[in-house]
């Protein structure tokens, strides 16, 4: 078993003095602009002591918002386990200052109640995530998709339930489209457990949400927090000149697959990069700013294989601004 650094955690103090914090929709709560998910990096699979060194980083700059789902891994379980594992040993004193989110929705364990959106699914798997994290409530709980074969009231009375029993403090819905996300809002509304939040994947190669999406989240209140920002890491310059060995395009259980990095998005990561240099940005850096310059956007989920990866994403909020010049060879390049 790897060793376990004994060495005690102290929180830099000035870690409230770099971040930018921004309100959720109308609610009073404020998400730090740039978010840690834990998808990759914290499972089993992966070296405990990296997570646990991109977590502390993360809190010392003033990353509070902390995200997870039930399956995240792998295996499924694992990254809520080990993040559980981080709290108990570095963050105790530190829970009142930290936003922490999980999910339910997808394939968590076998038969007819192991994944969706039943009540009987949603709130045995928040059970089990509070055990994995070794904590009381969580601070958001997700409905990590829709499911079409579930009354929506059914589903949104779990989070309901979640919420009114303390086991959570605020309800979010994740991937559900816009006319979804209407109906999700209205129910939660009168339920007295309002839409705090709503997880899209949004990022210059993936951009749905504008589509309608942003448009009821600003209609209804509700917060927005862009979830794979760099689209696995395509959008920074990381596979300009091939696939890194230890990438997750190269690693047997990552979400992005090598056959996704084609010559065409390769062209486009090219000409993007070379955009960013001109602004004295990585591509990366510029990748979150460009979504983060839509007032509608509450934070950007991203990801991080290790902490110099977190440091030089959270300084995009160096450089925010666009002039429209560049936002035009930015839509050239993504129409190309
Ligand atoms: N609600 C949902 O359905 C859903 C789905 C997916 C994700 N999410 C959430 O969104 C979070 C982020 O997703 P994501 O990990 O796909 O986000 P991402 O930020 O698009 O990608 C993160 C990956 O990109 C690479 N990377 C990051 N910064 C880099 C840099 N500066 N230079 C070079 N490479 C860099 C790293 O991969 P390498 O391993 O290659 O270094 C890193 O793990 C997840 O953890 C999860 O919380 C939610």
């Amino acid at each position: 078993m790897a060793k376990t650094t004994k060495k005690a955690y102290k929180p830099a103090e000035n870690r409230y003095q770099q971040m930018k914090y921004n309100r959720c929709g109308r609610f009073g709560l404020q998400l730090p602009a740039v978010s840690l998910g834990l998808w990759h990096n914290f499972g089993g699979v992966d070296k405990f002591e990296t997570g646990r060194a991109i977590v502390r980083r993360a809190f010392d700059l003033g990353v509070t918002h902390f995200d997870l789902a039930n399956n995240y891994g792998p295996p499924p379980g694992s990254a809520e386990s080990n993040f559980g594992k981080i709290l108990k040993l570095d963050f105790k004193a530190y829970r009142d200052e930290l936003i922490i989110s999980t999910k339910a929705g997808y394939l968590m364990w076998p038969g007819p109640y192991g994944e969706w959106g039943t009540r009987k699914y949603l709130l045995a798997s928040l059970d089990q995530s509070l055990k994995r994290l070794g904590l009381d409530y969580v601070d958001i709980f997700y409905s990590h998709r829709f499911d079409p074969n579930t009354p929506l009231d059914e589903t949104m009375s779990a989070l309901e339930s979640a919420v009114k029993q303390g086991k959570a403090i605020y309800a979010g819905i994740s991937n559900y489209k816009p006319e979804q996300t209407a109906r999700a809002a209205d129910i939660l509304r009168k339920s007295g457990a309002p839409c705090l939040i709503h997880q899209p994947k949004y990022s210059m190669f993936e951009r749905w949400v504008e589509g309608g999406l942003l448009d009821v989240l600003e209609k209804e209140g509700i917060g927005c927090i862009a979830f794979s920002p760099l689209a696995q890491g395509l959008l920074t310059d990381k596979y300009i000149k091939g696939i890194p060995k230890d990438s997750r395009a190269a690693k047997p259980w990552g979400f992005l697959k090598r056959e996704q990095i084609t010559e065409a998005v390769l062209k486009k990561i090219i000409a993007l990069n070379d955009i960013a240099k001109h602004r004295n940005q990585s591509l990366a850096q510029m990748s979150l700013a460009w979504i983060l310059k839509d007032k509608r956007i509450t934070s950007v989920l991203i990801g991080a294989s290790r902490v110099e990866q977190l440091e030089q994403n959270i300084a995009c909020l160096d450089n925010l601004s666009f002039a429209d010049e560049e936002l035009k060879q930015i839509e050239n390049i993504l129409k190309s």
